[in-house]
């Protein structure tokens, strides 16, 4: 890689050139165009709230002919610390954006030296995780990342009107986009406060659904509605913003937050009760709501989608398991196998009344591979289906006590996207 050179870009109020040249490489990357000089402004508010770091390859080569690229990156990555919630606390995590590899200087190695670099840092930083969603499912097992959340895409189709098991109470309320805003990081903040595996959302939520601007469109929002839900008190706990599409009769949830199952319900039986619309469409779901339960024809919802979501790897395991949520006391012995090595070793993690006592070993009869170590860490999976799978291996007794220990009433929920 003699002719890449690495550097990290200044974040700078307005943008400054290398910024933007940052930015359009990461649309390059993603096979959209340039950004508009309209975009800048949102994405540079989003950075700044987010603190996000922009790290960068450029190519030193150079072109007869053709003036070098000197600021124009050949690859991008971008990181922040930002918060889970572990079932326990919320836990300061590298979260990363907007990786890219110009596809001139692909399988090069680039994306492997900028992650391990970015994950070195958090290491030093005394970070004990690392999250990121995936474009492809193939990319990031290599770097220990191990499918943390997922996500269910439904429909509910809404011709005939759904008949529901129980009415909700009609506390719905119509407010603007802007005035959602408030009402909706309030919402949020008992979301995240309450969820395991919920992450902490980045800025861009706030700039798209304020209306502001979508990143999609490169446009600001055109026909964003918000529906706010209150409980008896008056208190919001629901909020869901929404686009009616009139060509085909559509309503597409944009998001939708919920403090609790019956303001969650109750937004449901709003959307379904909206004039000219014959189906709404969600792509996150919470595993376990219960909108299917609670309809008198259950089939009235279709699962049009269901995948990974986010990633989670695993830099520091003593200070990953301490920051946990426990559920069940016990006590396990087990190895972990990690090719980079930040999460290597063998330890017995003891819970008791909730709190985890993490104590090096010599040796173990159970291994678990990094990246399955971050699909238990939110109680995603069951050990026993992750050994059955080959990313554990042990005496079935030692696999069934591990099995015990990490298993979560719930499963994780997360509704941020980076
Ligand atoms: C994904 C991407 C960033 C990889 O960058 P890259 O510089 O080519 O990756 P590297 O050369 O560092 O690859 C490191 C390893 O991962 C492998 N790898 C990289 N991308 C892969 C992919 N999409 N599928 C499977 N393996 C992949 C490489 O073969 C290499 O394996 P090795 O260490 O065994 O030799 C690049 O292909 C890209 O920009 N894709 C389009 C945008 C995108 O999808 N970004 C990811 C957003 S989440």
């Amino acid at each position: 890689m003699s002719d890449v050179r690495f550097d990290t870009v200044p974040v700078l109020d307005p943008a400054s050139p290398q910024m933007r040249a940052w930015q359009d490489a990461v649309r390059l990357g993603f096979g959209a165009a340039d950004a508009p000089d309209e975009a800048l402004p949102h994405w540079v508010s989003d950075i700044v709230a987010d603190g996000l770091r922009l790290d960068a390859a450029f190519s030193t080569a150079t072109l007869p002919g053709v003036a070098p690229e000197l600021d124009r990156p050949v690859a991008t990555f971008g990181s922040a610390t930002l918060d889970v919630n572990t079932g326990a606390r919320h836990e300061p995590t590298l979260f990363i954006f907007d990786v890219t590899v110009r596809t001139t200087h692909r399988r090069r190695g680039i994306l492997k030296r900028l992650m391990i670099d970015a994950l070195t840092r958090a290491k030093q930083e005394g970070l004990t995780l690392a999250a990121l969603t995936a474009s492809e499912a193939t990319i990031y097992g290599r770097f220990g990342f191990g499918v943390a959340t997922r996500r269910r895409g439904v429909t509910l189709a809404t011709r005939p009107a759904p008949a529901w098991r129980r009415e909700a109470p009609p506390r719905i309320a119509l407010v603007s986009p802007a005035d959602g805003l408030a009402i909706r990081d309030a919402v949020f903040a008992r979301f995240h406060a309450t969820t395991r595996g919920s992450h902490q959302r980045p800025h861009g939520y706030t700039t798209m659904l304020s209306g502001a601007w979508d990143y999609d469109k490169d446009a600001p929002v055109s026909g964003l509605r918000v529906a706010v839900h209150t409980d008896e008190a008056g208190v919001p706990d629901g909020v869901v913003s929404y686009i009616m599409d009139e060509s085909d009769e559509s309503l597409r949830v944009w998001d939708l937050v919920a403090a609790d199952d019956a303001a969650e319900l109750s937004l449901w039986q709003f959307l379904g009760s909206i004039d000219l619309v014959q189906k709404v469409t969600w792509r996150h779901l919470r595993p376990d709501s219960p909108l299917e339960w609670a309809l008198a024809d259950p089939r009235t919802v279709t699962t049009t989608a269901v995948g990974d979501f986010t990633w989670l790897r695993v830099l520091d395991t003593p200070g990953a398991l301490t920051a946990r949520g426990w559920e069940t006391d016990g006590s396990v012995a087990f190895s972990v196998v990690d090719p980079l090595g930040f999460a290597a070793g063998t330890w017995r993690l003891t819970v008791s009344g909730g709190v985890a006592d993490v104590a090096p070993l010599d040796a173990a009869t159970v291994s678990v591979d990094v990246t399955a170590l971050a699909s238990l860490y939110f109680g995603l999976v069951d050990a026993r289906t992750l050994a059955a799978s080959g990313l554990i291996d042990g005496p079935s007794a030692d696999v069934d006590a591990l099995a015990r220990l990490f298993r979560t009433s719930v499963p994780p929920y997360n509704l941020a996207g980076f």
